[in-house]
């Protein structure tokens, strides 16, 4: 592909289950859908400009500065110092406040496909920064637990922010994961500000020490052992009363023989990870039933663990 003005992309980028239970901001896997499109194209006239939102009920700004998309494709803008501007037109094919990384997909989607049209000058963990950047925007803490695993794919554990370290880890072929989005919106800013600021000791031993579990059992297959470390006794407490039907939801998720349920980054979205694609399914619909007395609709997504991140599209 030359990168000259008219040059076009069009790219998709997955959702993200983000804290995976115990690694509050430090882990994330991606999925296969829902995710987001972005139709990106060089143009003579210099900056970035987003000229058309679908699927967001009108919700998105335009103004770049102001757009997830738009500000961490502005930064590397601001890096990279191309000859030409940028057009962007994003197609939200995913709700917004769902616990299903919506915001990063979309930054991801920009920073993935502007490098693309550019000849891909830098590597998908370069990028990751200025993915972060929409992060920053949309709930005020530049987290990267959403943004590595759709830009990266697959199980991505954040070691550390500063310097940033990011690490790429196995998937186990058979894990499937089955995500239950309830139609009620939770924006993670709000969903932020109701986490407890200091954790006790005793809280935090158990805490690491699942996250250690969980990544062992990532290495070596271990579903029994990924089972047992899917268990977050900080966050969930707090951030489950948000969410309607959540207890009858996990309570289903295990009864139907999943290795575990929590909630899908700051929710309302919950998934449940399970042996099989179909162990996964029936996770998954047992979940929906929960919720069926609440009067709540919900979406159902199953998926392995998407090990691509985003693609470009063909047509
Ligand atoms: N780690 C972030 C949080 C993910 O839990 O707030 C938000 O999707």
């Amino acid at each position: 592909m030359k990168a000259e003005p008219g040059t076009t992309i069009r790219v998709f980028a997955p959702a993200t289950v983000a804290n995976v239970a115990c690694g509050f901001d430090s882990l994330g896997f991606a999925i296969n859908e829902p995710g987001d499109e972005l139709v990106l194209t060089l143009t003579e006239k210099p900056g970035v400009r987003i000229i058309e939102i679908t699927g967001d009920g009108g919700r998105l700004p335009l103004d770049a500065e102001k757009n997830t998309a738009g500000v961490s494709v502005i930064k590397l803008w601001q890096k990279l110092q191309p000859e030409f501007g940028l057009e962007m037109k994003l197609h939200k094919k995913m709700p917004l406040g769902s616990g299903l990384g919506s915001s990063s997909a979309s930054s991801v989607a920009s920073v993935f496909g502007a490098n693309e049209l550019l000849g891909n000058p830098l590597s998908r963990k370069d990028l990751l920064p200025f993915a972060m950047e929409g992060e920053r925007l949309a709930c005020g803490v530049a987290h990267a637990d959403n943004a590595g695993p759709s830009l990266m794919g697959g199980f991505v554990l954040i070691r550390s922010y500063d310097p940033l370290d990011v690490i790429q880890l196995p998937n186990p072929p058979e894990l499937f994961c089955a995500v239950v989005h309830p139609h009620v919106e939770i924006m993670t800013e709000d969903a932020r500000k109701v986490l407890r600021r200091r954790i006790r000791l005793e809280d935090a031993v158990v805490q690491w020490s699942n996250l250690g579990g969980l990544i062992s059992g990532l290495y070596t297959s271990d579903y029994a052992l990924i089972g047992r470390s899917l268990n977050d006794i900080i966050f969930e407490p707090v951030r489950s009363l948000l969410i309607p039907g959540f207890d009858q939801m996990k309570q289903a998720a295990m009864d139907s023989g999943a290795l575990g349920c929590s909630i899908s980054g700051s929710g309302p979205s919950v998934f449940a990870l399970a042996k099989g694609e179909e162990s996964a399914r029936a996770a998954g619909q047992a979940m929906q039933e929960a919720l069926k007395p609440l009067g709540l609709d919900s979406d159902l997504f199953i998926s392995p663990v998407n090990a691509e991140g985003p693609r470009v599209l063909k047509d």
